[in-house]
């Protein structure tokens, strides 16, 4: 059953992880939410575009404040999604088709039904109370510090049971865990164990770089007078993460054949090279953010909705800086989308004429990166933002909240607020899977838990699958590079033409092999000369978004809208 172990561990870095958001992929019995039978029931759909590695959003028992990332019992599945049973059938299918998984491991944090917290919340002398991180509530109520929570409003919930409060980053359904206590350590060490015995293969760990508070709880540095501050810059380097990631890997992950992924927002180049550096680390590579915040005004209290748009010179400049940070000693992991971003295509491409193009443009520039790529359920479909008119339409908890701050606290415009939901809300990334062109677009027979993206009649894997020029056969080529082309691996990387504000391309250099990737980022054609120092004598076409005539040379040509190409230059 679930016990073949697909492939080595030193081959995960010819891997490309696809990611599942369970809620919104299949949903088997017309309840309107997808499920794990709903997975196991189109794992020949991974197999077919060639993933090797599944990341699983958690399938955890939860009351779903923040969809499955508050989780109330580690060990059991999520009524919603099925049983154990489910999952092992599940696991066995993947395993069965070579590919591994990884679950979603989210310990920064448990939901405030977990037991544990039950527990401590009821006395300051109950044994779990240390679980958490507590403060003293004044006769004044007034707050320890001034940290906003991720989802709006304080960090800080009032406890009456015990006078006290508790410490909250995400949503107040999201305490904190106290990992200063030793006992916390060894219940996350048990767990991970729990499901490595079960035969998964490696954890995604959710905000996995907050783990370490700092001494004291200071408070964050002012952005907006009069108001609650940014909090996620004190928490994210806390003194003792390292310690306690090493600590993790020494006595759980050392044991085990695992892939890990650290999500860690604000991650600097240090913390990368740090956590992923493969003699001193702890973890395979980290999720940073840089990138995904190079489109919000930086500085401004508002955060990823203060709106702004993307400087192309601003991504390469920050790209570069990871490729060439975590050459040879750690690396990288590639991503564009998530169930936490809004879509790609409608961020950095265009989702209306130039949607298939710039879907495959924004592939061909992340799948040429040294890293390992991600694809989010519906990427490779060249899935799009949607944009409900009513907010009852929306489901996400930030996103709600956001609205409701802004225009009831603030009294700004709804519709000025729905039109940011449109571009950033996660909502974006969590309507259902556009299967087909029916109804719900096949992703159920009942009515889904958040409405299909209109656009699903056109836009669907049926389609995708039928049409040899989609997005969906393209990202099955890019893919299918990764595991023939060893520079795609392994080559260095060079950025060219820094400043240039259009095109973004890049050359990958192994021994006396060359890749090149050129990438129109914009809807006009662009002219694009190799600077004269790459040199060459043949070049071969590997995939290209455009028919490229065969005597076009790359030296000097001119790139259609969006036009991407992917090139070994001998
Ligand atoms: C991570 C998850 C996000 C969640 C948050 C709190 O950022 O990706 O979806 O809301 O952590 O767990
Ligand atoms: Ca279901």
């Amino acid at each position: 059953m679930a016990d073949a172990r697909p492939m080595p561990a030193a081959d995960w870095k010819q891997s490309v992880v696809y990611q599942i958001y369970p809620r919104s992929f299949c949903d088997s019995n017309g309840d309107g939410v997808g499920d794990l039978p709903g997975i196991t029931s189109r794992l020949d759909y991974l197999k077919a575009l060639g993933v090797d590695v599944v990341w699983l959003s958690p399938v955890y028992r939860s009351p779903n404040d923040d969809n499955g990332y508050d989780i109330s019992d580690y060990r059991a599945i999520m009524d919603e999604f099925g049983t154990m049973a489910d999952f092992d059938t599940m696991l066995a299918g993947m395993h069965a088709r070579g590919i591994r998984l990884m679950m979603d491991l989210v310990v920064n944090h448990t939901s405030d039904e977990h037991p544990w917290f039950q527990q401590a919340r009821q006395s300051r002398d109950n044994p779990y109370h240390d679980y958490y991180i507590w403060r003293d509530m004044p006769a004044d109520s007034s707050l320890p510090n001034n940290w906003e929570a991720a989802f709006s409003g304080s960090v800080w919930e009032p406890n009456p049971a015990t006078g006290e409060y508790y410490l909250h980053m995400f949503s107040k359904k999201q305490p904190d865990l106290n990992w200063e206590n030793p006992k916390v350590r060894q219940e996350v060490y048990a767990l991970m164990r729990f499901w490595l015995d079960k035969g998964v293969d490696g954890f995604r760990m959710d905000v996995i770089n907050m783990i370490s508070k700092p001494a004291g709880l200071p408070d964050a540095p002012v952005i907006r007078a009069g108001h609650l501050q940014p909090s996620f810059g004190m928490v994210t380097n806390g003194p003792r993460l390292l310690e306690f990631l090493r600590e993790m890997k020494a006595q759980v992950l050392d044991h085990y054949e695992t892939l890990t992924v650290g999500e860690a927002p604000l991650a600097t180049i240090q913390q990368g090279q740090d956590i992923t550096n493969v003699y001193t680390g702890a973890l395979n590579m980290l999720f940073q953010f840089e990138h995904m915040d190079l489109d919000a005004i930086p500085g401004d209290g508002r955060g990823k909705w203060a709106l702004k748009p993307l400087a192309l010179t601003d991504l390469k400049a920050s790209m570069s800086r990871w490729q060439d940070a975590l050459w040879q000693t750690g690396w990288n992991s590639l991503y564009l989308s998530n169930h936490d971003q809004p879509r790609p295509v409608s961020r950095w491409g265009d989702d209306g004429v130039y949607r298939v193009a710039s879907a495959k443009m924004l592939a061909t520039f992340l799948h040429g990166l040294q890293g390992t790529p991600y694809v989010y359920q519906g990427e490779e479909l060249g899935m799009t933002n949607v944009r409900f008119a009513r907010i009852e339409d929306y489901r996400d908890i930030e996103t709600l909240n956001m609205y409701r701050e802004a225009v009831q606290d603030r009294h700004e415009a709804p519709a000025e607020v729905l039109a940011r939901i449109h571009v950033k809300s996660r909502d974006n990334a969590r309507t259902p899977m556009q299967w087909d062109a029916t109804a719900h677009g096949g992703f159920t027979t009942g009515t889904p838990w958040m409405q299909t993206n209109p656009n699903h009649t056109e836009v669907n894997a049926a389609q995708a699958r039928d049409d040899a020029d989609s997005v969906w056969h393209y990202y099955r080529r890019l893919i299918a590079l990764r595991k023939q082309l060893p520079v795609l691996v392994e080559g260095r990387y060079a950025l060219l033409q820094p400043e240039d504000p259009n095109v973004y391309a890049y050359i990958r250099t192994l021994g006396d092999e060359v890749l090149l990737v050129v990438c129109n980022f914009t809807p006009r054609e662009q002219v694009f000369v190799l600077p004269p120092n790459v040199a060459f004598e043949q070049q071969q076409l590997l995939i290209a978004n455009y028919v490229v005539n065969a005597a076009d040379s790359v030296r000097a040509c001119t790139l259609r809208p969006f036009e991407a190409r992917m090139l070994v230059l001998r």
